[in-house]
């Protein structure tokens, strides 16, 4: 019997496959990394064909380790790293250059432009964002822009968009000539093409930006059947059920389905959604507007977002580019040899600042420094960055809903540090919680999926499955945090300051 969920969680960094069983416990899993191309200073991309040869190699491995077949699995979930673009011709199915990652930030000068006509937040009305590089908009104008050919292909019809679940459904439905071409509402929202009210794409944004309509996937429903498995064999014939934005899918995986309910993911990035229901609600604080899931025919369901651009690439960052740690598991035992940063603070805005400043000018700074400072100091610095982070977008959606959050629930694999976790409630005052399954990204993909093919009955069941697995209070004296968060912004305003 049909009677386990496979997960496919495509990151900005890995590919993984997750076999669940009914009670959402993990069964199997495989994952991949895929290499980050730095191009130019601001540019990220990847490679679209080694996410695809990925993604075969870990359903069919992940399916091989739980000793299952097709017909024992009742649906495929997807979820993804949202906004990164992928341009492709659907004649040959070969891309036509590589993924423009979510991070990436050459479009800024197009920003720039479109900005000095009515300002940042000309778009916000209709799609809940501000202008920025970051939305896939403006990655998807560049490739018409500059890759040859570009735009006189799609005009013609030739060219696709799609996000990577997009790109991953199409080929994995397909034969030679592709397949399916679909997005959800939830990866629909993080676009800046569309509108939230009809959630359709905007025939006005399309214009602005010059993208043509044939380009862009049919907007479907997050948890749903929308066609069946072709490639790779190994997962023939199952239907793929659910399709969530990454954030949206931990969301939807911490069971935080109602209005107030939220969680905080620590990645690459962070991501803080926090459940508004039906109600699209509006930010004054620097939080945007995106589409928390839509099951079915339901109405869709809304959530505020504080999207945090570098957290957990600022461990790799010091592994990659300094070298002070072999691992990013290192980071947490080196951090651990010291009782605190020494003074350091580190703002580590690589792609600009986020939420709540969308600052793209920003750049990277690491103050306080004597010569007391160590590794060891930078270490937690960086560490702690992500808490400080978080406590920015938190104090943003206090101040949007007017309603203080009593804890905190995380997930990702940052909050497996429990030196970060424990920081993270000092800086906070509140209590942090951590479910029994951090997997939450690949666990709400499969809850999407596992909730159309009737392995779950309907979300109160989901409901019941949420366990915690740890929680960490506040110990830090209020006072002691509240130096520590002054002297964060402080931090902040130099990193705010260093415009060329
Ligand atoms: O908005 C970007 C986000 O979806 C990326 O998440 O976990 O792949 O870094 P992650």
């Amino acid at each position: 019997m049909a009677d386990h969920v496979l997960a496919l969680d495509q990151g900005t960094t890995s590919t993984r496959a997750i076999v669940f069983d009914a009670d959402g416990g993990i069964v199997a899993t495989a994952q991949r990394e895929h290499q980050q191309i730095f191009p130019r200073a601001g540019w990220v991309e990847h490679d679209p064909i080694e996410i695809w040869t990925n993604t075969q190699w870990v359903l069919a491995t992940a399916l091989d380790e739980a000793g299952l077949g097709p017909s024992d699995i009742a649906g495929l979930g997807i979820t993804n790293q949202r906004e990164t673009v992928i341009v492709w011709d659907r004649r040959t199915g070969h891309p036509v250059c590589n993924a423009i990652v979510w991070q990436d930030t050459r479009t800024q000068p197009l920003i720039d432009d479109l900005a000095a006509d009515g300002g940042t937040d000309r778009f916000v009305d209709a799609t809940g964002l501000p202008l920025a590089t970051y939305f896939s908009a403006s990655k998807i104008a560049w490739v018409l822009e500059n890759v040859r050919h570009a735009r006189r292909d799609a005009e013609a019809g030739h060219l696709l968009f799609g996000t990577p679940d997009t790109w991953l459904i199409w080929n994995l439905t397909g034969d030679t000539r592709g397949g399916i071409h679909v997005t959800d509402v939830t990866n629909a929202s993080r676009t800046l093409l569309m509108d939230l009210a009809t959630l359709d794409w905007s025939d006005e944004l399309l214009k602005i930006f010059d993208i043509p309509r044939s380009m862009l996937p049919r907007i479907v429903a997050s948890s749903g059947v929308v066609g069946d498995v072709h490639e790779p064999p190994a997962a023939r014939g199952i239907p793929i059920a659910g399709i969530l934005g990454d954030q949206q899918a931990a969301t939807f995986g911490q069971a935080a389905f109602d209005p107030g309910q939220s969680k905080n993911t620590y990645g690459t990035g962070n991501f803080l959604l926090v459940n508004t229901g039906t109600e699209i609600v509006r930010s004054q604080h620097g939080l945007v507007t995106t589409v928390a899931y839509r099951a079915g025919d339901e109405p869709a369901r809304f959530a505020l977002e504080g999207s945090i651009a570098v957290t957990g690439s600022l461990v790799q960052w010091l592994r990659d580019n300094l070298g002070i740690i072999n691992s990013a598991a290192e980071v947490a035992r080196l951090a651990s040899t010291v009782d605190d940063s020494g003074g350091a603070y580190f703002v580590p805005a690589f792609s600009g600042l986020f939420a709540p400043y969308w600052r793209p000018d920003a750049r990277g700074a690491l103050v306080g420094l004597t010569r007391y400072v160590n590794k060891a100091h930078i270490a937690r610095a960086a560490i702690e960055a992500a808490a400080f982070q978080s406590r920015d977008v938190i104090d943003a959606i206090v101040a949007d809903t007017g309603t203080a959050l009593a804890e905190l629930r995380v997930d990702g694999g940052g909050s497996r540090d429990d030196l970060m976790m424990q920081f993270q409630a000092d800086i906070l005052g509140i209590p942090v919680v951590r479910p029994a399954v951090v997997e939450t990204t690949a666990l709400g993909a499969a809850y999407a999926a596992g909730l159309a093919t009737g392995v779950w009955r309907d979300r109160d069941a989901l409901r019941a499955q949420w366990r915690e697995g740890a929680r960490w209070e506040p110990r830090m004296p209020q006072d002691e945090a509240d130096r520590r968060v002054r002297l964060w912004r402080k931090a902040v305003t130099k990193s705010l300051d260093w415009v060329d």
